[in-house]
């Protein structure tokens, strides 16, 4: 039986909360309405007072304002509707897990298979709670067919991250644990392996021969918003970087892989994590930079006296034979002027100029860049000869839009991990050993932040490009950050 018709219970936990309202049921929502849900799929939103007068209409609500087919929400609901159900329980109470067990058992009375995947949409705290409480209760046994899904971040530092995967290696096995990191569900960082292995010309040229320099930005323009309550106790490093740059970073870096296995192409994940250079305590100041953003310390939730960061900046370096020597620039932050997220890899200046100086004071060492939101591409800029009688050149772009090739618009990251989850695909989810590893790269940075308050926060304003630090940062490697490209091409 194939995956997407075999009878399955998508148990939420946290069910009614905000990422299940925004995210995950409108995506479940698009993937009933591609028929890419199985068609005997039961979701049962689990929370204290899940099951409520309201609860059908208000989770309907969340899909009409972020589902991408808000248009068919009337058209469909009706059916869709058909597959929610709502069970009231504690995550902390085994009367929960009982009743869980025998609402699969009634699904698969008639001696079918039923494939059981558990989504924690809750607080980090409650992860190893219901892991184990599912594990004791029996109900994570089916090795095939019974998957833990669990959102990041997976702990706050290296020894909590350990104890969180002990606890769920007691009763899961790595083949039935999902570690979603969203930002390998987006299209355009898929495409990155595409990319990277499926054209001849970039792989020759993708080393530190050719290239100079590689920055990651994540860039956003909202604040903490509702969300300080986590935010004020993880910060930019570990909620952006250790997870989603990281990863990004690990699809520039990697080998190429044998195979499209996932274990390969975890492997050569991984292998680019034990690479990074370790960061020593004494040079944290010259490869890592924080910033709070002025009004962060006024937002609601916020402690008056937080020295949370809501900016984070780093200097990499990757010890093997390709990287050798070519910085690798992560930032990410909060407030920013603009929401874009970007990958742009400089390449190094022509070994010998031929061209005279007035023929090109802007002749630029080129620059690939990959648009991963908004406005999905990749640009390669080069440089050519203006048109006219004289040589002069200037910089122009080869460009590749999504929205222009495929004339259609890219799933949600989340719809395209739902349905790996369902067929039990873990290319696009994060092992445990590189979610270990990145941790632990980055805790002497933890440890000496946490040891070291920062004395000028808040130290860039809304709106801005972030502090006057991460400019400092990369001059003092003589790079620079590269402009964003996302909105120059329409
Ligand atoms: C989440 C972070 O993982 O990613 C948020 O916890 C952040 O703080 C979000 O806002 C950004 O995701 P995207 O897809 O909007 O870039």
């Amino acid at each position: 039986m194939s995956k997407e018709s075999q009878s399955t219970l998508f148990v939420l936990f946290g069910g009614m909360g905000d990422l299940s309202w925004r995210k995950l049921v409108p995506s479940l929502f698009s993937l009933f309405v591609e028929k890419k849900l199985p068609k005997s799929s039961v979701i049962l939103i689990v929370g204290r007072t899940a099951e409520q007068p309201n609860s059908l209409s208000h989770l309907q609500e969340g899909v009409k304002n972020f589902s991408r087919y808000k248009k068919v929400v009337d058209e469909h609901w009706d059916q869709f509707a058909t597959h929610l159900k709502f069970l009231n329980g504690d995550i902390n109470q085994d009367d929960l897990y009982n009743e869980l067990k025998e609402f699969s058992k009634e699904l698969s009375k008639d001696g079918s298979s039923l494939q059981r995947i558990y989504y924690m949409a809750t607080p980090p705290s409650s992860f190893g709670i219901i892991a184990s409480k599912l594990g004791d209760a029996g109900l994570a046994d089916d090795r095939k067919n019974d998957r833990l899904v669990i959102e990041k971040p997976i702990g706050y530092d290296l020894p909590s991250a350990k104890t969180l995967d002990k606890s769920i290696a007691k009763y899961f096995q790595e083949q039935q644990v999902f570690r979603i990191d969203h930002y390998l569900g987006k299209e355009n960082v898929q495409n990155m392996l595409v990319f990277r292995f499926a054209n001849p010309m970039f792989e020759p040229i993708w080393n530190r021969s050719y290239i100079k320099q590689v920055a990651i930005t994540v860039s956003e323009q909202e604040g903490v918003g509702t969300r300080a309550g986590y935010y004020d106790h993880a910060g930019a490093l570990k909620d952006m970087i250790q997870n989603h740059l990281m990863q990004l970073l690990c699809l520039v870096a990697m080998e190429p892989p044998m195979s499209l296995a996932t274990d390969e192409i975890r492997n050569k994940k991984i292998d680019v994590l034990r690479a990074v250079r370790k960061i020593n305590t004494g040079e944290i100041d010259q490869v890592a930079v924080r910033g709070q953003y002025e009004a962060y310390r006024q937002e609601p939730g916020v402690d008056p006296h937080s020295t949370t960061e809501t900016y984070a900046a780093l200097r990499l370096f990757i010890d093997n034979w390709r990287w050798q020597g070519v910085p690798f620039y992560l930032r990410t932050g909060k407030a920013l002027s603009k929401r874009y997220s970007e990958i742009n890899i400089q390449f190094c200046k022509v070994p010998h100029k031929i061209f005279p100086a007035s023929a090109g004071a802007d002749c630029q060492p080129s620059q690939l860049i990959i648009n991963i939101q908004p406005n999905e591409g990749i640009i390669l800029t080069v440089q050519a000869k203006k048109p006219g009688s004289e040589i002069a050149l200037k910089t122009v772009n080869m460009n590749f839009r999504y929205q222009e090739s495929f004339k259609k618009p890219s799933p949600e990251a989340y719809e395209t991990l739902l349905v790996d989850i369902l067929r039990g695909e873990q290319t696009l989810f994060m092992r445990v050993d590189q979610v270990e590893a990145s941790w632990a790269i980055l805790m002497p940075i933890i440890e000496y932040w946490q040891k070291h308050a920062p004395n000028d926060f808040p130290n860039y304003a809304q709106g801005s490009e972030g502090p006057a630090a991460a400019e400092e940062l990369i001059e003092s490697e003589g790079g620079a950050w590269p402009q964003c490209m996302a909105f120059d091409i329409e």
